[in-house]
């Protein structure tokens, strides 16, 4: 063994069976969807994501992998500096460093390829791509990431732009009330900087085309101000994102660790593959994971989540929905009726 090299061990291990896959629960299911195809390409995508599922679809009717299409629409927001929580113009984290994490997942291979604490790359997603594509594994994170990035003809570039800049430094100056950091005086005070503290954010983008194929993609950079290395749901694999070419395509935004502790993005999958419509496999999932938010300090004075978390969910007929534990607001889609809004339904009532 010591001097097998690893990658003869695996194929070493997988000639003997013990790489293969155990036999999927949901084998009848896959077997009868194999062949359901949607009667036109499907996309959907977060509130952000006019944009990618207009590039999608125009991939999509030209004949691209869906998980080209995907990344190509989001790519547009992480290149956005007015889109505070993707790629460039991200908020940073708690030292005013921006760092990004993204995953992708490509229906017909079952392939998926992450990034995690990814600094000065304006495209995780493209980064994630080629994790998926160029090595055995399926997520690189921080000073990896970076280096795999830059192996591959990445340029390093400032994501922090001013706007981001002066954000982070409010959010520090107003942090403590007895540390040594001011903030300006209200007068003083930006008021796109006040407005922004209350947004969200992070693209996900899901997509079926005319085969029946799924692929998602989700890429952000994560929690406000967050703990440096803090990674959240985005560039997990079952978390943020999750793809079953036999079943559908699932990805969510909002806070990042209820999705880690429900894996909300396999479940959501999961339950489409029971024979659940979109719809109804979210609500399932926002039910679990109000069910197992239990810590005192997430919870609102109703005994419910104190926090939102939203789910974006196509599957391979091309039926679509888009939901969330609270409602709020709208998720993209673009079919054979066109791009347009649809407004995300709630499971509870309130925020
Ligand atoms: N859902 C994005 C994050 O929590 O980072």
């Amino acid at each position: 063994m010591a001097a097998m090299k690893r990658r003869d061990f695996m194929k070493t291990t997988a000639a003997l069976g013990m790489g293969l896959p155990l036999l999927s629960l949901g084998g009848v299911a896959e077997a009868k969807e194999r062949n359901v195809k949607p009667d036109h390409p499907v996309v959907v995508s977060s509130a952000n994501g006019e944009r990618a599922v207009k590039k999608a679809m125009e991939m999509l009717t030209k004949g691209a992998d869906p998980l080209d299409a995907v990344i190509a629409g989001v790519n547009i927001v992480e290149a956005d500096p007015n889109d505070i929580t993707v790629g460039y113009g991200g908020l940073p984290n708690e030292e005013g460093v921006v760092q990004l994490d993204s995953s992708v997942m490509h229906g017909p291979t079952h392939n998926a390829g992450a990034v995690a604490a990814l600094e000065n790359i304006k495209h995780p997603s493209k980064v994630a791509k080629l994790v998926m594509e160029r090595t055995d594994h399926v997520l690189l994170v921080g000073k990896g990431a970076l280096k795999f990035a830059k192996a591959h003809g990445f340029k390093e570039e400032n994501l922090l732009t001013e706007r981001a800049r002066k954000i982070w430094l409010y959010w520090k100056e107003t942090l403590n009330p007895n540390d040594d950091w001011f903030p300006p005086p209200p007068e003083e005070l930006d008021p796109e900087v006040r407005k922004i503290f209350q947004v969200h954010g992070t693209i996900n983008c899901c997509a079926v085309d005319a085969n029946g194929d799924l692929a998602g993609v989700t890429t952000t950079s994560g929690l406000f101000f967050k703990i440096p290395g803090r990674v959240g749901d985005s560039p997990i694999i079952g978390a943020g994102l999750y793809v079953d070419n036999a079943v559908g395509a699932c990805g969510s935004t909002g806070r990042g660790e209820a999705n880690l502790k429900n894996l909300s993005s396999f479940l959501v999958v999961e339950y489409m593959r029971q024979g659940l419509h979109p719809q109804d496999a979210i609500m399932k999932v926002c039910e679990r994971i109000v069910e197992h938010t239990k810590l005192p300090y997430l919870l609102n004075k109703r005994g419910k989540p104190n926090f939102n978390v939203k789910f974006y969910a196509v599957n391979k007929k091309g039926e679509f929905a888009g939901g969330a534990i609270y409602e709020s607001g709208s998720f993209w889609v673009y079919d054979k009726n066109g791009p347009r809004e649809v407004p995300i339904k709630g499971l509870l009532k309130g925020s």
